[in-house]
């Protein structure tokens, strides 16, 4: 996944997008490259590594003049991270230039004609066969010319493009891979993501696959798949900028994290009225809802771990088989799927491969899909049948955290809405967890209030090599994602084990002085996972119990214990991951890794 971005307006156009890129680098960091038009030629500058070095390279962008130029930070795919490899990519003759965010899974033969056709190519990308391509099939119109060169291409692609010949354009075009443009005053954006444009535009159209933008710095002119011109209408985005800054906090993971109590706010309240979960005025059919007989839930990571709970909440009130899946294994062992069937896609970006491919195999299997996503107008929002929003804002990080809490928060409400319509709770129960529910919040906000203990306990145990989760039920599940955020962000190995599980093998690892992690917020199995507590102890374990106020016994059973309030069994992992994200957090930042870019991951894996 790489960031993409492009101007056209009376400014220098570099300084412009060396402080967008800033803004992307989290959707790829391993180098960096801009192109700019100045006297009818286009400028390249590109290097391997953090994005600072560019800006380095050419003085914040005054080494590079023009008005009119387009950016890249870049995520490797195909070819490994070097000067050659990043983008942009210039064509044979330096008059057109490329950047690209998705993979074009064709380019290996349009390469191979390409240079029997006597042109040649200087890196292992499969973006360079597009720039060579704007050459092959030039019709003297940047527009047209980027209309013929995407019906050669096959796979996923976001495009920007410059032609030196068109100096005040930039032409653009997306398949599965995001994309938005920017209406400014005087002067026009191409982007990835609109937190990074908020600071020069509010105005945004959302390109759809197979739509051509021509850009210029009065106007933008849309081209349909047919080549027709067609108006596209603009929404004005409400976000302040500081969503898209830190807000003072070190890490974007840290503003994330303080910032669940809103999200949840905002994900919740909106789907309560008068007493009724209504979701955004999903038009779910009420006899299908009726005739509901299973569910599938298909992820991965996190949201794979937000799934798990989501089983539990589905079972819990519909009383129906709930299948959850990884959206890499669902898509290819041919899942069972029939029209009475739901199928839940999960997804924080709404742009994850294997997610997108779990969604488009049950849409071929013609089951109904309905996505919970927090991107707006992402693939997977876009393709789903059904799409309820985690009003969680733009996330940043890579190690989702408010994505994750609002992903259960969005489940929950989707059981007490299918519960309600296929009148499966009380009129009570519904009015009880609606209380829960919008009380959740502030009790966020209350566990989030105070970190001294969790950086106590982190200060112990961060240069730990080995460190284990244990759990029953919602707290295995939680443990899987308390164990994940500790791994992808401290780079210290780490499982989460079902408790019961241990003395089936893993209990072998537990050596004296192993940290183990053991969740009891669950009230219904927490006695079983007491006497699991105890059986690590006696090889040796240190345990760090995460339990419930007020359970007194466990302090004697733990060598330390961190508490968060009960609010009831579904709801209560939303609350109790919370200690879990804080504790990953500063054990990784007492190790001094780049907690908001870890090694080796990015935030949205739009590659199989
Ligand atoms: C979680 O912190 C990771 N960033 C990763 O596991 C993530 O949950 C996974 O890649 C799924 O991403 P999505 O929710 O955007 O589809």
């Amino acid at each position: 996944m790489c960031g993409i971005i492009g101007y056209t307006g009376p400014r220098q156009a570099a300084p412009i997008l060396l402080d967008a890129l800033k803004k992307l680098e989290y959707r790829g960091y391993d180098s960096a490259g801009m192109a700019v038009i100045s006297h009818d030629a286009i400028q390249v500058r590109k290097m391997r590594g953090r994005l600072q070095l560019l800006a380095n390279m050419t003085r914040d962008g005054r080494d590079l003049p023009g008005t009119v130029g387009i950016g890249h930070t870049r995520w490797a795919t195909h070819g490994e991270p070097s000067y050659y490899n990043s983008h942009p990519h210039l064509s044979n003759s330096g008059r057109f230039a490329v950047v690209h965010n998705g993979i074009i899974e064709n380019y290996r033969p349009l390469k191979d004609m390409l240079i029997q056709k006597g042109y040649t190519f200087l890196s292992a990308t499969d973006t360079e066969v597009i720039s060579n391509l704007m050459e092959y099939c030039d019709q003297g119109d940047l527009a047209r010319t980027l209309m013929a060169a995407v019906k050669h291409l096959q796979g996923s692609y976001a495009l920007g493009v410059l032609s030196a010949d068109e100096p005040d354009h930039i032409a653009a075009v997306r398949q599965d891979s995001p994309l938005i443009v920017g209406r400014g005053e005087g002067e026009n954006f191409i982007v990835s993501d609109i937190p990074a444009i908020l600071n020069l535009t509010r105005d945004v159209c959302l390109m759809k696959d197979g739509e051509v933008a021509l850009l210029d710095p009065k106007g933008i002119t849309f081209y349909n798949e047919y080549g027709e011109i067609f108006e596209k209408e603009s929404f004005h985005v409400d976000w302040d900028v500081s969503a898209a800054e830190k807000g003072g906090y070190e890490h974007f993971m840290m503003k994330e994290m303080m910032e669940q109590p809103t999200a949840l706010k905002e994900t919740i309240r909106p789907r309560i009225k008068d007493g009724r979960f209504v979701l955004d005025g999903l038009q779910l059919d009420p006899e299908w809802v009726k005739s509901l007989s299973m569910v599938h839930i298909v992820a991965c990571g996190s949201a794979y771990h937000a799934g798990r709970l989501g089983k539990n909440l589905l079972e819990g009130r519909l009383g129906i088989p709930v299948d959850v899946d990884i959206a890499s294994e669902f898509r290819y062992r041919h899942p069972i799927l029939r029209p009475d069937h739901l199928v839940v896609i999960i997804s924080q970006s709404g742009e994850t491969a294997d997610s997108i491919a779990a969604l488009r195999e049950a849409k071929g299997k013609g089951v109904k899909t309905l996505a919970i996503v927090n991107v707006v107008g992402s693939t997977i929002a876009r393709e789903a049948d059904y799409t309820l929003y985690t009003w969680a804002g733009p996330e940043i990080a890579v190690a989702t955290t408010k994505g994750y809490t609002t992903q259960v928060a969005a489940l929950a409400l989707l059981t007490c809405c299918l519960a309600q319509e296929r009148g499966q709770m009380s009129g009570e129960e519904l009015q009880q967890m609606e209380a829960l529910l919008l009380s959740l919040p502030d009790a966020a906000e209350e566990v989030l209030s105070d970190h001294k203990e969790v950086q106590h306990l982190a200060s112990l145990f961060f240069n730990h090599k080995d460190i284990f989760f244990i759990g029953r039920g919602i707290d295995y599940s939680l443990s899987l994602e308390g164990s994940l955020k500790l791994k992808e962000i401290s780079y210290i190995h780490s499982e989460a084990q079902p408790a019961g599980e241990l003395k089936h093998g893993a209990i072998s690892l537990i050596q004296p002085g192993t940290l183990v992690i053991a969740l009891a917020t669950g009230k219904r199995l927490r006695d079983k996972t007491i006497s699991n507590i105890q059986e690590v102890r006696a090889r040796g374990a240190v345990v760090l119990a995460l339990c419930l106020e007020h359970d007194e016994e466990i302090e004697s059973v733990a060598d330390h214990v961190l508490r968060v309030p009960f609010l009831c069994e579904e709801l209560q992992p939303i609350l109790a991951i919370l200690p879990l994200q804080l504790f990953a957090y500063y054990v990784a930042a007492l190790n001094g890794n780049d907690v908001d870019k870890p090694r080796n991951l990015a935030k949205s894996v739009t590659v199989e």
